[in-house]
């Protein structure tokens, strides 16, 4: 029974990826969180003429172990996709990709959510890129409720880099207890500066993409 769980979840990422990757034709991928690299090995089988790099923070044979923020933190990478599929909190990889987008760029982001449903690990970096301010320590059901009501406005981060979602996706999983949420984001560049209604007008597009 479990196993069928877990193949539902790695169906739901795959096809996730594969709707992007056809979609989007990319030539290179950065895998941020590789584990056991079970996402990209099938995926490489189906889409062989990809350059692919994995590293995870964990150290393995055969791979680089860095905090993968730290790679995306740099200026002058250009993958065409960087999948962060953290089981964690991926706002932080987010938050360092944004600054750093050159070209069109896939990304793809699992958030887990525990075995509660609900995300509950909060870094400041990610409260204070939702705008949220606390004068104190706030209890964590509370502090929750208030993430969950304003998650999105850390996508919309991406206008404040100059950049366009022009594609949002969430990959839900019938029937499964969701343990993570599954989002897979295509970002262009915008062309010119943007005014505050047209501001408005691309977080109003990002809500409806994701809803
Ligand atoms: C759910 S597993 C990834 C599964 C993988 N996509 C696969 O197909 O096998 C999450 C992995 O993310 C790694 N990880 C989490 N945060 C990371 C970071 N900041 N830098 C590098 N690796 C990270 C963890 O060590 C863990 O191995």
């Amino acid at each position: 029974m479990k196993k069928k769980k877990d193949n539902q979840r790695l169906n739901a990422k795959l096809d996730l990826r594969r709707h992007f990757l056809r979609r989007y034709p990319p030539r290179s991928v950065f895998d941020a969180c590789c584990g056991e690299g079970v996402v990209w090995s099938q995926l490489r089988g189906e889409f062989p003429r990809l350059r692919y790099w994995g590293v995870d923070k964990k150290r393995r044979p055969g791979r680089l172990a860095i905090d993968s923020i730290r790679i995306l933190s740099q200026p002058g990478w250009d993958f065409d996709v960087v999948d962060v599929d953290t089981y964690g909190s991926p706002w932080e990889h987010w938050l360092a990709i944004l600054p750093r987008v050159r070209a069109p760029l896939t990304v793809f982001l699992t958030w887990g959510l525990g075995m509660r449903g609900t995300a509950s690990n909060h870094s400041n970096t990610f409260i204070s890129a939702l705008g949220l301010r606390f004068s104190r320590d706030l209890p964590r059901r509370l502090l929750n409720t208030a993430v969950n009501a304003t998650w999105e406005r850390v996508l919309w981060r991406a206008v404040d880099h100059g950049l366009h979602i022009v594609e949002a996706q969430e990959m839900v999983t019938a029937g499964v207890q969701a343990t993570a949420r599954y989002l897979g984001i295509r970002l262009e560049l915008q062309a010119a500066p943007e005014s505050e209604a047209a501001l408005d007008a691309a977080r109003k597009e990002t809500h409806e993409l994701l809803s």
